[in-house]
């Protein structure tokens, strides 16, 4: 999982290739490096985040037109600048960029050993870029066969940029697995990167590799594109609907800050054209031809990761409620891996934000081949989950740059609300009237989504408070129990506090044990819902002194007066409650992680799309 970029023209490529990196520094910051190719490759690689290669590469010759460049999250080999990209063959005429993971390469290494190669990383690319060198040298090859010759010989996934000092005027790209874009640009140019972002501000023609396709890069001349297994393919370009302000943070602190703050707008963009409280309507383009498939479904399955997966939680409870077919929610990590029982009647629903991550996409190619139906919900357009279902809901969230996941989270609730409304008027398991209060409902999210903004400065004093907590318990029944449980891994994952989400009704079997004055505990505790449970719940909470943040409808006075603070929210359907207790979760991890002086858009260990197992 890491972020690769590469530029092949007329301009400079090293600033181009700088601000690609940073624009895609999500994908991960261990180290960072860039290879300029003129009569030779100059090669600059450091340890940490792209500003520290910028401080490297100053007073270095970084002059040249041709260029490909990496910013790492390590897989093989910890992230020092050794084992950071781009990697050299031995003869140092060749460089690679490479995003993913070369499964054999234990086994190609030996062979090279036996051969007389050396390393110098202990990365499984540079076995790859050795590879490609003996296949050069042992059949004369062009630098394009070479690659395409040692690519039939890998097993994994790769997304990866080659030069050659033999061939100075070439970039040559594949990809398999990992993702890989090319933009074609005005003046005979063509930029690469692992997604569309880095492309954008130059141009919105790409072209998005497939699995299995190899492409030589010229200037000047056309993209010259086949497959690995040498067949020719005309490259099918499309239309970038991308827009460049929304990379950038736009005035606020941090990426993860601004996305809070856009959630009235992308829930909007998640519904716009789907749904209408005037003629009562909700419709999905992309999965209209296979609603008959899903209704006769004998069960869904949701497979997500992370906070995705959280959603897939709420996903269950809506669709059970509203269209009464029986869904099961699953790790993609863990589906994989259990040979599940899946049938042609079952639909399997990925959800994705980035659409990239490894076991989602590992487990829907399991569901595929054993014949189920598959729909995806992601957010980025053309993503590898995207394109591997038969159908689905894109959530037009806008690009989530933020390491922390926020408004995809929000989106995804949305785009599940949808799709459960729709089957239930289909199946006609919701009631005319309740259907039609949930669209008028949920029209009204985004607007009531601001007035939860509003409460970010209570939500800041409150951070302040309990900044130095060493763990925190979040607690929600019922739909709520997946906000809770997103709600503790927003903590953990920015602001390196342990938290725990809890159904609350389970406290009293272990978690309880923890409580003390020492311990915080948010309880979502709204009006909708099990509401005199939780309030018995939050008593528990008191008669053990622990510190109650309570989520509350607006007006509540119980939870109130036994709570020690509460945040309101404006009063909702209960089915549409996740959508607004989620932000003030979202908003109490961030200003704690600002306060401990964590790097809230770049975790440590984390990166934004997971592609790796
Ligand atoms: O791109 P995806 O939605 O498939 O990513 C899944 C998880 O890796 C992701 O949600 C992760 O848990 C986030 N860091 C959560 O904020």
């Amino acid at each position: 999982m890491c972020g690769i970029v590469a530029y092949i023209g007329h301009k400079e490529a090293y600033p181009i290739l700088i601000k690609g990196l940073q624009r895609l520094e999500y994908r991960g910051y261990d180290s960072a490096g860039v290879a300029l190719l003129n009569e030779k490759i100059n090669l600059f690689k450091t340890k940490g985040k792209v500003s520290e290669l910028v401080s490297h590469t100053a007073h270095k010759d970084t002059q040249g037109t041709i260029g490909i460049a990496h910013t790492r999250w390590a897989t093989h080999g910890e992230p020092n600048s050794t084992n950071a990209h781009p990697h050299f063959s031995e003869s140092e005429n060749i460089a690679i960029i490479h995003n993913g993971i070369i499964e054999n390469y234990e086994s190609i290494r030996e062979f090279l050993l036996q051969k007389g190669y050396k390393f110098r990383s202990e990365t499984d690319t540079e076995v790859l870029v050795q590879l490609i060198e003996d296949v050069k040298k042992e059949g004369n090859y062009s630098l394009f066969e070479s690659v395409r010759i040692a690519l039939n010989q890998v097993v994994g996934a790769y997304a990866i940029a080659v030069i050659s000092t033999d061939e100075p005027d070439k970039v040559v790209v594949a990809r398999k697995g990992s993702p890989l874009v090319v933009g074609i640009g005005s003046e005979g140019d063509f930029y690469v990167a692992s997604d569309a972002a880095p492309i954008v501000e130059y141009t919105k023609s790409v072209y998005y590799l497939d699995d299995e396709d190899i492409a030589c890069l010229k200037a000047n001349e056309k993209l010259h594109l086949k497959t690995i297994k040498n067949e020719v393919k005309d490259p099918l370009t499309e239309e970038l609907d991308l827009n460049i302000d929304a990379l950038e943070k736009g005035g606020f602190e941090h990426f993860m800050l601004k996305e809070i703050h856009e959630q009235p707008d992308s829930i909007l963009d998640s519904m716009r054209g789907r749904i209408s409280a005037k003629d009562n309507t909700v419709k999905l383009g992309g999965v209209e031809d296979y609603e008959k498939h899903i209704l006769d479904a004998h069960r869904i399955i949701m497979v997500a990761c992370g906070t995705s997966w959280h959603a897939g939680l709420v996903g269950e409870y809506l669709f059970e409620e509203l269209a009464r077919i029986p869904v099961e929610v699953e790790y993609g990590s863990e589906f994989r891996y259990r040979n599940p029982i899946i049938t042609n009647d079952d639909v399997v629903i990925a959800i994705s934000q980035s659409g990239e991550t490894a076991d989602t996409l590992a487990a829907i190619d399991l569901a595929k081949r054993k014949g189920a139906l598959l729909l995806g919900i992601c957010n980025v357009v053309g993503s590898s989950i995207a394109r591997a279902t038969h159908a689905g809901v894109y959530t037009h969230a806008g690009p989530e740059i933020g390491v922390a996941s926020t408004k995809a989270f929000t989106a995804q609730v949305t785009v599940l609300t949808l799709i459960a409304l729709r089957l239930g008027f289909l199946k006609k398991t919701i009631e005319e009237p309740v259907y039609h209060s949930l669209i008028k409902e949920l029209e009204d999210i985004p607007n009531k989504v601001e007035e939860v903004l509003k409460t970010e400065k209570l939500i800041k004093e409150i951070a302040a408070k309990f900044k130095d907590a060493r763990n925190f318990l979040y607690l929600g029944r019922g739909i709520n129990f997946p906000v809770a449980l997103e709600g503790a891994l927003k903590l953990k994952e920015i602001s390196y506090i342990h938290a725990e989400g809890y159904p609350a009704a389970e406290m009293k079997h272990g978690p309880i044990a923890l409580i003390d004055e020492n311990m915080p505990i948010v309880v979502i505790a709204t009006k909708e819902g099990n509401y005199e449970k939780i309030v018995s719940n939050i008593q528990e909470i008191k008669a053990r002194k622990g510190a109650v943040i309570a989520v509350v409808s607006k007006g509540d006075t119980t939870v109130a007066a036994m709570a020690d603070y509460v945040i309101e929210i404006p009063k909702t359907e209960e089915l549409l409650v996740p959508l607004l207790a989620t932000i003030p979760l979202q908003l109490l991890s961030y200003h704690i992680a600002v306060m401990r002086g964590c790097n809230v858009d770049m975790p440590r260990n984390l990166a934004k799309s997971v592609t790796v197992e």
